[in-house]
């Protein structure tokens, strides 16, 4: 790997127990949904070889099953001895490219973020999970005994089947979180009462991983820098765990993240809504409390300039990096070979988290359609047999996906773009609150396409005649979607275009200008995220804003992270939010009077000083064009909203695939 001046430090060696690392860069340990059936899988292995081909120094593994109770969970089990095989060709495919590889140690004691109690949770004392209200089972002084032991016998099982080292997750609000904190751990025998000893049980895990291992395995330790929670661990507490868990120096790294298993999970993985590199505050400050062990830094750290910043600066000795290498495996290859502009950059949306979490599909990424897929690093798209003429429509997400990699194919590609700007729904998306980081999707796309020789035909909507006059071999229509008006909203109404959609609203939303007086109501039959980043410009411009949905809450199809960050800004920007109700149109509206009315009991909430009303609905493919194109005996593919109205993951990913099947 070639190394550039700029990024010295990220490209400099570092030693962790004895084991060299190439650069400074980790893969943080990331979930992946690749082993249903608790097996190393394919894709498993594949997703940490592409990370270590890319160029990581080190990779950390997604919890394991390292102790027995772990049995029903989708988690390798490491504890039952007869993984050895699988375990062995992950060790092999991953160290065999010079990257080390450690296995993630984490129970999530009473956390759950599913609907329903866990019946199986364990924990330090029998307290409320905050989200799910799981009371666990506190552990015994012979079982937390019991357990240390398991781990560090399935950590040696990994030390033989090839692993350098384990990460002890005593972050996130986990199991071993929950014995460190005084707000989950209440008890008063040796694992509870004070620091030492609610700190206890990760210092004994240490010193058992340490005996059964030996010096030359790395131990690992992530730990809560800040968990929000009053009572709970904050970075002065942070200080003092940290302090004694490093006090006999046997861990070989520590890092810090934010958040617990509780209203704070937001923090767990931060979003755009918030600055980039969140924790660097409290980790440069505790760096001073961990006795010389050498700091990882970790959060939101997404640009090769601020990684090596970080570095150069003393503020850490090794950077984590979990989305952004989700997002581009070979972000540490090009940044070694001074290629940034060809990194696709981690947008920190956090759909990642919404495979797993809330798809309950393996990890997915909107700025990488090819995760986990063997030919996923640094990508290229393979040369086509037979070079064709390939028309893309619409310059969004979609279509621009196509049209670079049908263009990188060697086909030759127009794009035809109703607006100058490129982007779509991405451009409209970028200009509200949190979407500053969406045009590194399309910059990246406009860059491949052009250099692949693509050609733009912009600021004019293309008709079929305009295609057909092309004489393309393949259409790609990704023509977008439109909201379907409400029932509420009477036919005459909606043509005049008194009630715009949330899209048109937002177009026309820097015109307002300076502060509008009254109130703007979005009616919210919606429930994404973009909604409510519009909910926020809105609130810029209006004394008041109102949210009507006919659903009991908002925001229910966005996972739970993100739709943290959404209630609480919401509730902080005072932006109400009426519930189980729908807008009743009448003649009264345009004097500025409209009445919601319950969908259950009638009962009317009146808003008098209505100043916009606007809704955000269910979309309609906009495909007209299909049918006189193949009427015409073209080829049409449709992609992302054309083809079924969707989120940008969606977009990018059925774009990439016809891109990559002309
Ligand atoms: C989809 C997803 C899965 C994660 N899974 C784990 C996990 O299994 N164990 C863990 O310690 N952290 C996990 N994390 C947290 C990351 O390791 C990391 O602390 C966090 O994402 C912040 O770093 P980043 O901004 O570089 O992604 C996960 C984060 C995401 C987004």
């Amino acid at each position: 790997m070639r190394e550039t001046a700029e990024f010295a430090a990220l490209f400099t060696p570092f030693t962790l127990a004895g084991k060299r690392l190439r650069n400074r860069i980790a893969h943080a340990s990331m979930s992946l949904l690749a082993t249903p059936e608790g097996r190393v899988t394919e894709r498993f292995i594949q997703y940490h070889a592409n990370r270590a081909a890319g160029g990581a120094a080190m990779t950390v593994t997604e919890p394991l099953a390292m102790m027995r109770h772990q049995a029903g969970q989708p988690r390798v089990q490491v504890w039952r001895r007869d993984e050895a095989d699988g375990l062995k060709r992950l060790a092999e495919a991953v160290e065999s490219q010079d990257c080390r590889l450690l296995g993630q140690v984490q129970d999530a004691g009473r956390g759950r973020h599913f609907p329903g109690r866990n019946p199986e949770a364990i924990g330090a004392s029998a307290q409320p999970d905050d989200l799910s209200w799981t009371v666990p089972r506190a552990l015994s002084v012979t079982e937390i005994r019991d357990l240390i032991e398991q781990i560090a016998g399935s950590a040696l099982h990994l030390k033989e089947c090839g692993f350098s080292g384990v990460e002890i997750s005593a972050g996130h609000g986990h199991l071993f979180h929950q014995f460190l904190s005084p707000w989950s751990n209440r008890r008063d025998d040796e694992y509870g009462g004070g620091w030492e000893g609610r700190a206890r049980i990760v210092a004994d895990l240490v010193a058992a991983l340490r005996a059964a291992c030996g010096a030359d395995f790395i131990v690992g330790l992530k730990l809560p820098g800040d968990d929000g929670l009053r009572g709970g661990i904050g970075p002065e507490e942070a200080g003092i765990v940290g302090e004694l868990l490093t006090r006999n120096r046997n861990v070989d790294y520590v890092c810090f993240a934010g958040g617990a298993h509780a209203r704070t999970l937001e923090m767990h993985t931060p979003d755009r809504h918030g600055p980039p590199m969140p924790y660097m505050p409290f980790i440069k400050e505790l760096r001073h409390r961990l006795n010389g062990v050498p700091l990882m830094a970790l959060g939101r750290i997404t640009d090769p300039a601020e990684a090596d910043g970080i570095l150069a600066r003393g503020e850490a000795s090794l950077i984590g990096l979990g989305r952004p290498l989700v997002a581009d495996p070979a972000w540490p290859r090009k940044a070694a070979a001074g290629r940034t502009w060809d990194i696709r950059y981690c947008l920190s949306c956090n759909t990642c988290w919404g495979a797993i979490i809330m798809m309950h599909v393996p990890i997915a990424c909107v700025n990488n359609p090819r995760v986990s897929r063997p030919d996923e690093v640094d990508f290229a798209p393979a040369p086509a047999d037979a070079p064709k003429r390939v028309v893309v429509v619409g310059a969004g997400l979609a279509g621009m996906e196509a049209a670079w990699v049908a263009a990188a194919r060697g086909h030759d590609v127009t794009i035809f773009g109703a607006s100058e700007a490129i982007g779509g729904k991405a451009w409209l998306r970028e200009q509200l609150p949190g979407g500053e980081t969406v045009s590194s999707i399309y910059d990246y796309q406009t860059v491949a396409a052009r250099r692949a020789g693509a050609r733009f035909v912009l600021g004019r909507r293309a008709t079929a005649d305009d295609i057909i006059a092309s004489r393309p071999d393949v259409v790609i229509l990704a023509t977008g979607s439109t909201m379907i008006p409400p029932d509420w909203l009477p036919a005459a109404i909606q043509a005049e275009g008194w009630v715009p959609d949330l899209r048109a609203a937002m177009a026309d939303v820097a015109r307002f200008g300076s502060r509008q007086p009254g109130t703007a109501v979005l009616f919210d039959a919606d429930h994404t995220e973009g909604t409510y980043a519009a909910a926020e410009a809105l609130r810029a411009r209006f004394e008041h804003v109102v949210i009507v949905t006919p659903r009991d809450t908002i925001a229910t199809d966005v996972q739970m992270v993100t739709r943290q960050g959404i209630l609480r800004r919401m509730a902080e920007q005072r932006i109400e939010v009426v519930t189980l109700a729908e807008p009743r149109w009448s003649d009264d509206c345009a004097d500025g009077r409209l009445e919601l009315v319950n969908v259950y009991n009638g009962d009317v909430r009146v808003i008098d000083d209505l100043a916009l009303l606007t809704y955000a609905t269910p979309r309609r493919p906009d495909d007209a064009l299909a049918a006189p194109l193949r009427a015409a005996g073209i080829t049409v593919i449709t992609v992302g909203d054309a083809r079924a109205p969707q989120e940008m993951l969606f977009a990018t990913a059925s774009g990439h695939a016809a891109g990559d099947c002309v």
